[in-house]
């Protein structure tokens, strides 16, 4: 009789560890500052594989540079970190100093990312913050756009269009039908707040869009867009 594979403990062991202390961490600071935070439990691997969509189909030799803004617990950054070249750089930034900290532990001790560890810097700041005197080929982008004012979208697409180099790509996701949801159950303030600042993200998703994607497979199902800066004439 063939006998039945039991999945190996010491290849998942680890692997499901660190996820469970990924959302450990990120629920209790949601719980603590659900408005920065922006979601419950981290991005699952379907939606930070989809949102790193041109790292991992870059063509050329050339090296990137790379931010990515809200990294949270880091299931993005690790699969920014597993497709890094030599020469590539990544700057994570996050505004939460427990993710902050918490990043900073996984460079040094996560696998995939402590290969790198050389390459990849955490800023604990706002994104825009870091200045404009950076530069970009690929922004990657898990800000809770919905829970800010427009002015604030605003400024947080002004700073990335600034830092991006022409030809760059910034990839950024939101969660499905959240719009629709406060219509329903949220004051109509907090409901118009959105209204207005889902316009902001629009206006530029109109005018700078190469792809749209939904991430169903995620808690909450997500969409993602992919805007690409045109180059200089
Ligand atoms: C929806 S979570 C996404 C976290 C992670 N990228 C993921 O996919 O699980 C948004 C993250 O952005 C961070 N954040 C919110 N506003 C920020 C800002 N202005 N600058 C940098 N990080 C910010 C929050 O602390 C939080 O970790």
């Amino acid at each position: 009789m063939a006998a039945t594979r039991i999945p190996s403990n010491s290849d998942d062991a680890p692997r499901l560890e660190h996820r469970l202390r990924d959302v450990g961490l990120f629920v209790r600071q949601a719980f603590h500052t659900f408005r920065a935070t922006g979601a419950v439990v981290p991005s699952g691997p379907a939606l930070a594989n989809s949102l790193t969509r041109f790292l991992k189909e870059r063509e050329g030799s050339d090296s990137l540079s790379i931010l990515e803004a809200g990294a949270g617990t880091g299931p993005v950054s690790r699969v920014i970190a597993a497709h890094l070249r030599p020469g590539d750089t990544a700057d994570l930034v996050e505004s939460n100093p427990e993710f902050a900290d918490y990043l900073r532990e996984l460079v040094g001790t996560d696998p995939t990312m402590s290969r790198v560890a050389d390459q990849l810097t955490v800023h604990q700041t706002l994104v825009t913050n870091l200045g404009t005197d950076r530069r970009y080929d690929l922004i990657l982008s898990g800000l809770p756009l919905a829970n800010f004012n427009a002015d604030e979208v605003r400024e947080i697409f002004d700073y990335y269009f600034t830092v991006l180099r022409p030809g760059g790509y910034l990839s950024f996701f939101g969660y499905l039908y959240t719009k629709e949801v406060k219509a329903v159950i949220a004051p109509r303030e907090d409901y118009l707040r959105q209204a207005r600042s889902s316009w902001v993200v629009e206006e530029w998703v109109n005018r700078y869009s190469v792809g749209t994607e939904r991430v169903l497979a995620n808690i909450p199902p997500a969409w993602i867009h992919h805007l690409q800066k045109p180059d200089e004439k």
